[in-house]
């Protein structure tokens, strides 16, 4: 099968519209990552999203919906701190999971009784759920367990030959993915750590909790079990204080001939000159924005990518952090 990159315009998303509702699947822009997404409530086409990308049959899938989507019909929504966060969060980088009024099919959510929803704010991907005006179900557009896309090109490196078509709406904004946040109780629970942060919907619905993910827990979000965002290359994770013991480890492999390239926000720089980089940026928002882009670019280039931590996991932090354990620890 050849794999077409088209620019999002009313063109391609009328070719994407002819291939979801025959049963296909188009890789799509959102501001956080590429999703690859398929008609929620078709099973034929859902089922093809988990051979493509190989993902495990226990790990549901989001389903995205337009501004206007009137969400009671796929879900009940049982609290009300809920509609504060639509006001203030949506559309953006927020999923919610609500219990399901099971009209998306149970091959997207793996059997269970929950459903995610997520509403991008990304304009084209918006103007492709108006026309579609359906639930489209999508994963991250990465192979499982490697690092998800932020542009149409790493969708096309990962998922060529394997699909048709690719709607290309530049670099994604965001950088990693959506909050995923239980709303089915009382207090609200992070189950994914992303751009809408704890502080934030503390904020809005006066408190909210971080589901721990232990051994002994729960799993209310499979995903996060799973080895996940791993580029190719070999990878080493040091604290933020480790600045003596990454400059060691560089040497060490450099002696041994290992091409290592350090991964770090701008700050760090200083103490590394003459060293090959790959440089995160400045605020957190920045390095969110940059951490698959480096990683990826960094797969193409380096035998090992020594990636340094940030100083804390607060805010935007928490959800770099739980990424770059993932890719690199
Ligand atoms: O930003 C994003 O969320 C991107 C873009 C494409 O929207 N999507 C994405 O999808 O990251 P995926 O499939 O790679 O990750 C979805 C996460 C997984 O950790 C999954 O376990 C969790 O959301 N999830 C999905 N449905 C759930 C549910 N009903 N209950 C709990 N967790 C759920
Ligand atoms: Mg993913």
């Amino acid at each position: 099968m050849e794999t077409k990159i088209c620019k999002i315009d009313q063109d391609s998303i009328e070719r994407a519209k002819q291939i979801l509702f025959s049963s296909g699947v188009v890789a799509i822009p959102t501001e956080t990552v590429y999703g690859l997404g398929a008609i929620g409530t078709d099973s034929i086409a859902v089922q093809k999203i988990f051979e493509i990308k190989g993902r495990p049959s226990d790990n549901p899938l989001i389903a995205h919906v337009h501004k206007d989507y009137d969400i009671t019909k796929l879900v009940h929504i049982e609290q009300d701190y809920v509609y504060d966060l639509i006001k203030e969060y949506t559309p953006g980088p927020l999923t919610m999971v609500f219990n399901s009024k099971n009209v998306v099919c149970e091959q997207a959510v793996c059997g269970g009784k929950t459903l995610a929803i997520r509403i991008p704010s990304h304009q084209g991907c918006q103007d492709l759920l108006r026309a579609i005006d359906q639930p489209i179900v999508a994963p991250s557009a990465n192979l499982s367990k490697h690092t998800s896309p932020v542009t149409a090109e790493h969708v096309y490196n990962d998922l060529k030959g394997k699909i048709e078509l690719i709607l290309d709406g530049g670099k994604c904004s965001g950088g990693i993915e959506s909050t995923v946040l239980d709303c089915t109780e009382k207090i609200p629970r992070i189950l994914r750590a992303g751009l809408i942060t704890k502080e934030m919907i503390e904020k809005t619905c006066g408190s909210c909790e971080i589901a721990m993910h232990k051994q002994t827990d729960k799993v209310r979000s499979p995903g996060v079990k799973y080895k996940h965002y791993r580029p190719k290359c070999q990878t080493a994770l040091y604290e933020y204080e480790q600045i003596e013991q990454v400059i060691n480890r560089y040497d060490e492999e450099e002696r041994l001939g290992n091409n290592p390239y350090i991964m770090c926000a701008d700050e760090l720089a200083k103490y590394f000159t003459g060293k090959n980089l790959l440089l995160l940026g400045k605020t957190d928002r920045e390095i969110a924005s940059n951490l698959y882009d480096k990683l990826l670019d960094g797969e193409k280039k380096a035998g090992i990518i020594i990636a340094i931590a940030m100083p804390d996991e607060k805010g935007i932090n928490l959800g770099i952090m739980n990424r770059m354990k993932k890719s690199c620890g």
